[in-house]
């Protein structure tokens, strides 16, 4: 192509670009929110032969901006690491709100009395890149970066304080609009500034109670401004961001709601050893996702007798701190121990308790499957599904994963702690060293949940029961064998072999007598029974009841039966997001409930229809009889495969 048409590649490129003629390639074409400072410093460095510094401050501190910080609250979590990483044992946080809506103005503060950094340090610290710890695995700082993205991801201003001894504080400020205008090459930090007081503006928000939450629910770090220097202490720290422009909501509600339940969690390992941590004046208490941690905030709620999870299985495992190369005669690669452990919750206690309960107070359905630590602090909670597999639904069942930072690079922790990549081969590791306890343990959870969802169908007729009786006298052909007593005599015995059948076909938590009812009562009647070699289904005509048995250990049940049943009766959280529990399920969300309860109808009406058309066919043939069960049993065989999850 080149050679024909006999261009050279660079007249070519120069070309392609269009418009690249008007377009002075000297003159840097910056957009209209550019620093204009930065960009006249930039034009001199492209003329003349300047030094050029390999950080061009101008610009990169707006570009810093948008290091990714998934919310408001993980942002904070920087500064709340710090604060626990340099000795404090109060923090608090803060989100002042004044305006009104559409003009609302948010300030956040955070303060903690922490050992506070020397003049010197405190420069350092201010730098991006400077950290005291740089590089240290063993806390949870490691980058030198997360103060200040954090900060200015927040505010376009970073106001730092910081002492200790009382009443000396020293004050750093990074101003993105400001350094924007600077004009040297090399933008330099000025040295701190010496104050004996707080600023009025910081002052007020620790003496003045915030718009959230309710002023009695506020404990005030200090409420006289007198007392300010004694309360602050020989040393802390405090990270103020004026009129944050990049808020995760405009709202001090949402903020503090969103901080509360996150960082009660997150830190919940600092917090039950006695770190107070304060979001709006308001104390936060542990959450934990496992619930084994007997001071957690579950264990207060009054329903529950049961306050612990149980630990099934805990162990530790060497993991490689990376993959060693393929074809490596030795494996030499250095390793680190993490702790895997799963817990068993008490759904035996906490299955029973009212839906309401269960998502609101216990936080059960809050997708919290897994938990990963590192250093005590928790990078990730959620699903892995390479660790769950084909597993679903495990709101009953918790692992939490320790980790420490030599492994950052295996589990993919990065410089921000937004959440976790781990490697694959880690992956694979904790899988195979989990799996057999964690199949075990799903197990017997479905197992629980089914024998519950058949007792849940209770002493009386279910609506598909109720409907195919009803239906009989419209029915084209009538059903045979229906015994039709004329003595006392025979009523007497038709009445004997029906409380036979009906206990037999007694259901948990039935008592004989309402077994007898119901079964003397219906003409259609459904059973459950549990047998992994049956069928999905069993169809039997005694004294003229058409029974129908499901079986509830084939893939039937728990793909197709049992989740319409569950959803049905609004017990399944999946269908009841979002709404409590009960009648008021129903008028709340009126589609998903009637359209499951129709459904499940309508799949009971197909079965027993079925067992109807089937009993009604054969009775009188014993071919067709054998047939129809060998017809069964190759259908259901049939399904089952097909249903089989791989
Ligand atoms: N709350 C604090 N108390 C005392 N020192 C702090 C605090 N916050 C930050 N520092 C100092 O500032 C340095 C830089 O913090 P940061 O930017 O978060 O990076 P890193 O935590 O990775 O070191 C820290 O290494 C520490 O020396
Ligand atoms: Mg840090």
């Amino acid at each position: 192509m080149l050679e024909q048409t006999g261009q050279t590649e660079q007249e070519q490129t120069e070309q392609a670009i269009p418009g690249a003629d008007v377009v002075d390639v000297q003159s840097p074409a910056w957009g209209e929110d550019a620093p204009r400072g930065g960009k006249a410093v930039f034009s001199r460095m492209t003329k003349e032969n300047s030094t050029v510094p390999l950080f061009f401050g101008q610009t990169l501190i707006s570009s810093l901006r948008d290091m990714g910080y998934n919310s408001t609250t993980s942002a904070l979590c920087e500064h709340v690491d710090n604060a626990i990483q340099w000795g404090a044992t109060e923090v608090r946080v803060y989100f002042r709100q004044t305006g009104k809506r559409g003009g609302l103005k948010t300030d956040v503060l955070v303060l903690d009395n922490g050992t506070g950094m020397a003049p010197n340090i405190l420069k350092l610290a201010t730098s991006f890149g400077g950290s005291m710890v740089f590089g240290s695995r063993s806390g949870i700082g490691r980058y030198g970066m997360g103060m200040k993205t954090a900060a200015l991801s927040m505010s376009p201003v970073m106001d730092l304080y910081s002492w200790q001894e009382p009443g000396a504080y020293y004050n750093m400020v990074l101003d993105v609009e400001a350094i924007g205008k600077e004009r040297a090459n090399l933008i330099e930090l000025s040295d701190p500034v010496l104050m004996d007081q707080l600023p009025s503006e910081i002052s007020d928000i620790l003496t003045k109670p915030m718009t959230f939450p309710n002023k009695d629910e506020q404990d005030l770090f200090t409420n006289s401004a007198e007392d300010m220097k004694e309360r602050l202490g020989k040393s802390g720290t405090i990270v103020y961001l004026p009129s944050c422009d990049r808020l995760t909501s405009a709202f001090a509600k949402t903020l503090c709601t969103h901080a509360i339940t996150e960082m009660s969690r997150v830190y919940r390992r600092f917090l039950a050893k006695g770190t107070k941590l304060y979001i709006n004046n308001r104390l936060v208490h542990p959450f934990d996702p496992t619930y084994s941690m007997a001071s957690a905030r579950h264990a207060a709620i009054p329903d529950i007798t049961v306050k612990e999870s149980r630990l099934r299985f805990s162990k530790v495992v060497e993991v490689k701190r990376s993959e060693s190369q393929r074809g490596a005669e030795t494996d030499n690669v250095e390793t680190a121990p993490i702790t895997v452990r799963l817990y068993e919750l008490p759904i035996e206690d906490w299955g029973p308790l009212p839906f309401k309960v269960r998502k609101n107070d216990l936080h059960l359905y809050d997708d919290h499957t897994i938990s990963v630590l590192r250093n005590d602090r928790e990078v990730f909670v959620g699903t892995i599904p390479k660790i769950m597999k084909r597993h679903s639904d495990n709101n009953w069942l918790r692992i939490q994963i320790d980790v420490r930072g030599e492994l950052d690079e295996a589990f993919g922790i990065a410089a921000n702690k937004q959440g976790i990549r781990p490697k694959d081969y880690v992956l694979e590791q904790i899988s195979s060293v989990l799996e057999g306890e964690l199949t075990a343990l799903k197990n017997q959870i479905n197992r629980y949940q089914r024998d519950q969802t058949v007792r849940r169908h209770g002493s009386k007729p279910s609506a598909g029961e109720l409907k195919a009786d009803e239906a009989e006298e419209r029915q084209a052909k009538p059903l045979i064998e229906t015994p039709a007593p004329t003595t006392p005599e025979e009523q007497r015995q038709l009445d004997e072999n029906l409380l036979t059948l009906a206990i037999m076909l007694k259901r948990d938590q039935e008592t004989d007598e309402e077994a007898f009812d119901r079964v003397k009562k219906s003409t259609h009647i459904i059973h459950y029974k549990h047998d992994e070699y049956w069928p999905f289904y069993h169809v039997d005509q005694r004294f003229g009841k058409i029974i129908l048995t499901i079986n509830t250990a084939h893939p039937f049940y728990e793909k197709l039966y049992d989740p319409l049943s569950r959803a049905a009766l609004m017990l399944d959280v999946r269908t009841a997001e979002g709404v409590s529990d009960g009648e008021e399920n129903a008028a709340a969300e009126p589609q998903t409930f009637k359209g499951a309860n129709d459904a499940l109808v309508a799949l009971q009406l197909l079965l027993l229809s079925l067992a109807r058309t089937q009993r009604s066919m054969s009775q009188q043939d014993r071919d067709r009889a054998q047939l129809f069960d060998l017809f069964r049993k190759e259908w259901s065989e049939t399904f089952k495969t097909q249903l089989a999850s791989h």
